[in-house]
């Protein structure tokens, strides 16, 4: 028996790295799975993935930064399965430099593509769960929304947004049976940490440092990231809202590192 049987999750980023795993994941933990992602054809690459080891997922293009591109995209979700119980919030990018660097440009479209998205996701499907008697919203925060690094000041700030929307969600649908929770990863193996330390003055120096940051010794795997949010999503966590799970092995357990 699985821990999301019965259960339709919409997953927003869903084409690559974190979120392709916890798309995968929550398939073999027995939900059906609307894949989303601004790449329509890495969506589709995991739905198919998914259907090949026998599970149910269809797959939507979403840019999760225009309101209107999210409502139409929420309600193919709703009416690929019926219904929407789990969303992760997981679409995000990383710009990096210190804030009197970056451009105002750069600045809005982190925040739209990290914070906003969870606002109008969250949002768009909000009158569903009304509907519905409740649902989970699990998103995808950060580390660097509970520490500073330095010259990445756009995506901290988003991060931490991340956070603080929790918890209003949190508070604000708890008495319609409203969860919602975020992860905070440490540094995880993607395709978008690689682009990080490509733009490092020197990348090999840049990922040995950060493997050094993380006590357990090594870089997490999107799997790490997907079993948290198994958990937040299924009814194991039925009385856990507010909170940000921190998986990122035990660096911001310290200031010393590992
Ligand atoms: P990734 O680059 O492998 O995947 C991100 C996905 O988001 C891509 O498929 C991309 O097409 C999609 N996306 C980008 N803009 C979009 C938009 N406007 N609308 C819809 N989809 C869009 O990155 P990764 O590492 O899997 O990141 C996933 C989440 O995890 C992000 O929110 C990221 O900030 C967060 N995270 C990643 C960490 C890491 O070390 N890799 C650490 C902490 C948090």
């Amino acid at each position: 028996m699985g821990r999301l049987d019965g259960k339709v999750a919409l997953v927003t980023g869903g084409g690559s790295g974190i979120g392709r795993q916890t798309s995968v994941r929550f398939a073999e933990e027995g939900a059906r799975v609307v894949v989303a992602d601004l790449r329509g054809d890495t969506a589709e690459e995991t739905a198919a993935e998914i259907r090949a080891a026998g599970a149910d997922a269809t797959a939507c293009a979403m840019d999760v930064t225009r309101g209107a591109d999210v409502a139409a995209g929420v309600q193919a979700a709703i009416d690929a399965f019926g219904g929407v119980d789990v969303v992760v919030n997981n679409a995000g990018i990383t710009i990096t430099g210190a804030a009197h660097d970056l451009t105002e440009d750069d600045w809005d479209r982190e925040l739209a593509i990290n914070l906003k998205s969870v606002y109008l996701v969250s949002k768009a499907l909000w009158p569903h769960f009304l509907e519905r008697g409740g649902g989970s919203i699990v998103s995808t925060a950060s580390i660097a929304g509970l520490w500073a690094i330095p010259d990445d000041a756009a995506y901290c700030a988003s991060k931490a947004g991340v956070i603080m929307l929790t918890k209003c969600l949190a508070l604000d649908g708890a008495k319609a049976g409203i969860r919602a929770n975020c992860v905070c990863p440490g540094f995880i193996q993607t395709p978008m940490i690689d682009g990080y330390f490509a733009d490092q003055p020197d990348p090999a120096a840049s990922r040995e440092f950060a493997v050094g940051l993380h006590p357990l010794g090594r870089l997490g795997e999107p799997r790490d990231i997907a079993d948290g949010f198994v958990y937040l999503a299924s009814d194991d966590a039925r009385w856990v809202t507010g909170t940000a799970l921190t998986v990122d092995g035990g660096l911001t357990a310290g200031i010393w590192g590992g």
